[in-house]
């Protein structure tokens, strides 16, 4: 097996190479990514000389590009995935998302390979009651989860009208290791340290599901090498918490495991101007890979938060470079209005 991995330098996709690399020692890895601000070949570095893998820096949205490479399955990690980003531009949300799939989806037509494409639980939208289920309504409401949607419906199309054998994976907030610090979580954790404002959005009381990233690529290797084609298939971590909850619990998880002073973190807080079109709730039901795949989130929160936060304190040179710079600037420009300067 001679696997396509795309988007392998950035949170989940390096993740799930170390993943498979040492699941399947008999494979092979092509690590196909752009390199954007979100891709770093430091997450990816423990790897570089295995001789089961090899890193080629290209875009999905090159199709001669694709057309020179020699694999026998897809799995698409590739995309621009932030929402914050995408409302302040969708351009590159749409060219790398949809695009970008198309091209992948035409490069496995030619192969006739295998191609699973990880989307995300935003496409069903705001869940306010009950959970989403493979069979709801697709509902996105910010153009990143807009252009995943679309993926989606490209990638059932192709199996639909060139009977492609195409898999979807819908998953729910990832965390853990390698998160690019502009996320919720990475984002407490390096502000807290840093004594920075941590900014919650609105009232705090948005819900998000969170699955450890482990689990994430668990599925991932499930419904890859055990889905059925045409298929959908929800992860789902069972963790619905609310934001002002999860600032809560790492502020106190810090203060435990550095000895500083809690209510000063707390202090830290700072209610801000609310996302424009803030989905109130992520919530997916898993039943269909649990029950066909026989896979089920492992990692408990506590757990799992923990083991984040001991990352990031082991790593703070990792995540201080990123958010020098560049990154600075897109910081600056996004929070302006958040801190209603
Ligand atoms: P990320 O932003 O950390 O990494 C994305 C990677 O894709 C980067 O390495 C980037 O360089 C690369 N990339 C971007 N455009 C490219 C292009 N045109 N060609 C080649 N490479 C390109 O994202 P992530 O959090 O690891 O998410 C991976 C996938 O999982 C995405 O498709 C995302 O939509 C999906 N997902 C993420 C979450 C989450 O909580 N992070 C949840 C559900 C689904
Ligand atoms: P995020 O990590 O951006 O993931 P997503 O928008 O894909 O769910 O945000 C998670 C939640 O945290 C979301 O409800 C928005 C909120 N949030 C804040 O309150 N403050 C922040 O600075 C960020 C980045 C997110």
């Amino acid at each position: 097996m001679k696997i396509l991995i795309t988007g392998g330098a950035g949170f989940i996709g390096s993740n799930f190479i170390r993943h498979i690399i040492s699941a399947y020692p008999d494979y092979s890895i092509i690590n196909l990514d752009k390199l954007t601000y979100a891709g770093n070949l430091e997450n990816i570095k423990d790897m570089e000389n295995h001789p089961d893998y090899r890193f080629i820096k290209g875009d999905i949205c090159d199709r001669h590009f694709l057309g020179s490479l020699d694999f026998n399955a897809i799995i698409n990690f590739a995309a621009e995935s932030h929402v914050d980003r995408s409302i302040l531009d969708s351009f590159p949300f749409l060219q790398t998302n949809v695009i970008g799939v198309q091209n992948l989806l035409e490069a496995a037509k030619i192969r006739g390979c295998r191609l699973l494409q990880v989307s995300t639980d935003e496409v069903y939208g705001s869940t306010e009651k009950g959970l989403s289920t493979e069979e709801s309504p697709i509902s996105p409401n910010s153009p990143y989860a807009a252009s995943k949607a679309s993926a989606d419906l490209l990638a059932r199309a192709y199996h639909k009208t060139f009977g492609m054998d195409v898999l979807i994976t819908r998953c729910s907030n990832n965390y853990g290791p390698y998160q690019f610090p502009e996320k919720l979580i990475p984002l407490v954790i390096s502000h807290a340290l840093a004594g920075r404002p941590i900014p919650v959005y609105g009232d705090g009381k948005n819900v998000r599901d969170w699955i450890y990233v482990l689990d994430h690529c668990r599925a991932i290797d499930a419904v890859f090498h055990r889905g059925n084609a045409g298929e959908v298939y929800n992860a789902g971590g069972k963790n619905e918490v609310q934001n002002i909850d999860i600032v809560k619990r790492l502020l106190t998880l810090i203060a435990e495991k550095t000895g500083r002073d809690k209510e000063s973190l707390m202090d830290l807080i700072t209610f801000v101007n609310d996302r424009p079109g803030h989905d109130r709730r992520y919530a997916i039901d898993p039943s269909k890979i649990e029950g066909e795949l026989g896979w089920t989130p492992e990692t408990g929160f506590e757990e799992g938060l923990a083991n984040t936060v001991d990352w990031y304190l082991s790593h703070q040179t990792w995540w201080e470079r990123i958010i020098s710079g560049e990154y600075m600037d897109y910081y600056k420009m996004q929070y302006k209005e958040r801190f209603g300067e």
